[in-house]
């Protein structure tokens, strides 16, 4: 074990690898409205509190999408299932698409935030965006989740663990 007793703590690399020891549910995050839509892949997606309803996703502030989501004050979180790693390659800006070009897979649909909702989600969470926290490269976005939208049958989920996007299968999965 590596030890680091200075205040600058463990190297950056050093963080990266570990967490690549983390397996993490895979959601397309996304924004905006039909004509001004982006979004992108994100393990960072998690619940807050459950009264109220609130999730929050570490969005960089890099990234192409990061400009619409103040501009829209919304955001919507699709977690996707076993057989969506094109789309999650799509939105994890593999190919170049950006923008709308990342909606040309699947099918969308518009919450009542008007967030884009991924017709055959796992599960696709359209939330008002609450507050917005800069740390760093990233911000934390604190949604409150204004409708939930679940798929009736069980497609299973997808989870990204050691660098590589691992379906997962349940003895319900169709
Ligand atoms: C498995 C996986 C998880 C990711 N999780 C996050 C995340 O939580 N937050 C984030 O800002 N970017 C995350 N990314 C990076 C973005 O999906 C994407 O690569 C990047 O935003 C693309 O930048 P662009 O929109 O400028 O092309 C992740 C990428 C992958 C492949």
């Amino acid at each position: 074990m590596v030890q680091h007793p200075d205040e600058t703590g463990a190297g950056s690399e050093e963080f990266r690898s570990a967490m690549r020891h983390f397996a993490g549910n895979v959601s397309v995050i996304t924004v905006g409205t039909p004509g001004n839509r982006s979004g992108l892949v994100a393990t960072s997606a998690v619940s807050l509190s459950v009264d109220p309803p609130l999730i929050i996703v570490c969005i960089n502030r890099d990234s192409s999408s990061w400009p619409l989501f103040a501009r829209f004050g919304h955001f919507a979180v699709n977690a996707l299932t076993a057989s969506h790693q094109e789309i999650a390659d799509r939105f994890a800006g593999r190919g170049g698409h950006r923008g709308e070009a990342r909606f040309e897979l699947g099918q969308w649909l518009q919450g009542q935030t008007g967030a884009p909702l991924l017709d055959d989600a796992a599960v696709a969470l359209d939330c008002r965006l609450e507050e917005c926290i800069d740390r760093a490269t990233h911000s934390i976005l604190i949604g409150r989740v204004m409708q939930v939208r679940v798929r009736e049958e069980d497609a299973g989920g997808l989870v990204y663990w050691r660098g590589t996007y691992r379906p997962l299968l349940s003895e319900n999965t169709g």
